[in-house]
């Protein structure tokens, strides 16, 4: 037996995923209140996909861009599965995305992902989530949204945060309104065979640092990230 393979570090916190000293992003954690709710976002696991699955909306949609072949059905099933997947596998400094389970009073509610292209350079991040319909109406995709807002300003340096919704998805903008986003454009995307509106909201850090008192969060903590700026072409601190 080779015991220096034995003796590898293991993380319990990072559950099936394999030990942050291996896989830094796997150690990412989220914690704050909202509203009275504790919510927690944390590194998506791989026994947290049926789960996922299990509760993922008829309104979230799935990316495109995934080669997938079968049913519908099963093609929906499995585009949660192969989007984490797909996120872990092709993370690097100039093409990342985080995606992280949202758990609200230790229930599986949904899922957030903030993702950027050559952030070493632009520092713009954009993001992106869904919720099971029974944990919406409830102010938890706001704070879900703050949450990582928090993680790209103040941990990664992040000067600005946009979010694209189709014109018509009034919840996302919902949210993007409510944490004081603000219009920048407009684009015509191909999805699943259509054309669709998209309308961009953008988020400066100066903003950020002037609203975010009023987002609602109380006892927000963030553990991990500092472990996450090499595999982001990040020095310490974001720089
Ligand atoms: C988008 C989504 C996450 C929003 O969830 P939610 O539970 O409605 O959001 P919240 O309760 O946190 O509401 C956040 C804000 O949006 C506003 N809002 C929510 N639905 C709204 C609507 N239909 N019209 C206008 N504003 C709305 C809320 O009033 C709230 O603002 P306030 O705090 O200033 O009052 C949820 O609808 C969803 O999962 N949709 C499917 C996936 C999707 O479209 N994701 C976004 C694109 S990536």
């Amino acid at each position: 037996m080779n015991t220096a393979q034995s003796a590898a570090p293991v993380d319990d916190a990072a559950g099936s995923c394999p030990g942050v000293a291996l896989w830094p992003p796997s150690g990412l954690r989220i914690t704050a209140t909202s509203r009275g709710i504790p919510l927690m976002l944390r590194a998506v696991r791989d026994e947290d996909l049926p789960g996922l699955v299990s509760i993922f909306p008829p309104d979230a949609g799935y990316d495109p861009a995934l080669a997938v072949g079968g049913d519908l059905a099963e093609v929906e099933r499995q585009s949660v599965l192969r989007h984490v997947w797909r996120a872990r596998a092709e993370l690097a400094p100039q093409n990342w995305r985080l995606t992280f389970v949202v758990e609200a009073a230790g229930e599986l509610a949904g899922q957030q992902d903030v993702k950027a292209t050559a952030f070493p350079e632009r520092r713009i991040v954009e993001t992106s989530s869904w919720l099971g319909e029974s944990f919406r109406g409830r102010g938890i995709a706001k704070a879900m949204r703050a949450m990582v807002l928090q993680l790209a300003f103040s941990e990664f340096g992040a000067v600005a945060a946009e979010a694209d919704s189709v014109d018509g998805n009034d919840a996302a903008l919902g949210v993007s309104r409510s944490l004081g986003y603000s219009p920048c454009g407009d684009t015509y995307d191909m999805h699943q065979g259509r054309v669709e509106h998209m309308l961009w909201t953008r988020l400066t850090r100066d903003r950020w640092a002037l609203l975010r008192q009023g987002y609602g969060l109380s006892d927000v903590e963030i553990t991990g990230a500092r472990a996450c700026l090499p595999l982001l072409g990040l020095g310490a601190g974001g720089a």
